[in-house]
């Protein structure tokens, strides 16, 4: 009867599975703080996407991880057709053609050796438009490499607006943007950090937003709407479904949440200590952001929980 009457579902296709790439490795390294998930080499990225594809996950989001030396205050690696998620994004377009929706975050931190999500003026801050304008190149790269959608995770303002246009100006007028609509300045991000091998000093509250506020989540999402956002995310998931119920009730496009990196850590590290049941915790978090209004949900748990509902 639970079954017949259930009011929401999760299947395999609404879930998309984060995964990193790194450079300058020559086997899988674990992440301490989000056990079970790896930085991958091309290769085993290959064979992970294989698997994901298998169960029937909605897409793939990939985050690169540039060798050390590589990172600069431009993040160049960022839109190098050599940089590692350019090549990594290009191994998989090869290999699964349209099997799945393959994503790319289009962001500078990972690329950067000062950590921030852009690059910085010469009083070191975040300086919004310079910012812009190297996630135009990026999106361009990405887009060339084979990305089907990408995902502005910067928070800058104009940075919709700003790559729509410079994909269209390129030819790429099929390649979507998924943008993160509302992202929260988080202390739930702390592992993913650990998993790019962040060097950030300080915090993302000049670009992030504050816990604090609803109402500016949509007045974000009235901008990313009419800079023309495909999809609109918000970003953590558990603390903020209230914001993803919001945005779900006002729009017409899809839907996404991420269930970040501390979200995956807490329900990893309790059910490593016997304290809470791990599956049934999974699903229940996934279902509740699906309840919450978003028709995607971006989890670590993707691929497993996609074999599971098989
Ligand atoms: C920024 C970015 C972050 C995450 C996704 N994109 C980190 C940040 O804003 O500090 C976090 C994802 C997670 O915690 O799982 N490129």
């Amino acid at each position: 009867m639970r079954r017949l009457v259930a009011e929401t579902s999760v299947e395999p296709r609404h879930l998309v599975l984060p995964v990193f790439v790194a450079d300058g490795i020559d086997a899988p390294q674990p992440i301490s703080s989000m056990p079970g998930v790896v930085q991958h080499t091309i290769d085993s990225l290959r064979a992970a996407a294989d698997e994901a594809v298998a169960a029937g996950v909605g897409g793939l989001m990939l985050f690169g991880v540039p060798k050390a030396e590589d990172k600069d205050g431009v993040g160049s690696g960022a839109d190098d057709p050599d940089g590692i998620l350019n090549r990594a994004l290009r191994a998989l377009r090869n290999d699964l053609g349209d099997a799945t929706v393959l994503m790319a975050d289009t962001c500078l931190d990972e690329f950067t050796d000062h950590g921030h999500c852009g690059v910085l003026d010469d009083r070191g801050r975040v300086d919004n438009d310079a910012s812009v304008e190297r996630y135009v190149w990026m999106a361009v790269a990405q887009a060339e490499a084979g990305a089907h959608l990408l995902g502005p995770s910067g928070m800058m303002d104009g940075q919709v607006g700003a790559i729509r246009a410079g994909l269209d100006d390129a030819g790429f007028l099929d390649t979507g943007i998924l943008a993160y609509t509302a992202k929260y300045a988080s202390a739930f991000y702390g592992p993913f950090r650990e998993a790019v091998a962040s060097t950030l000093q300080g915090d993302r509250r000049t670009y992030q937003q504050d816990t604090a506020n609803r109402g500016e989540a949509m007045r974000e999402l009235d901008l990313d709407l009419a800079e023309g956002a495909d999809i609109v995310m918000v970003k953590p998931a558990m603390s903020y479904l209230d914001i993803v119920r919001d945005v779900a009730n006002v729009v017409d496009v899809p839907v996404a949440a991420y269930q970040i990196s501390g979200e995956y850590a807490m329900i990893t590290a309790a059910a490593e200590r016997g304290w809470i049941d791990r599956d049934a915790a999974i699903v229940e978090s996934v279902t509740s952001i699906r309840r919450a209004g978003a028709s995607i949900v971006l989890t670590y748990w993707a691929t497993e929980l996609a074999t599971r509902l098989l």
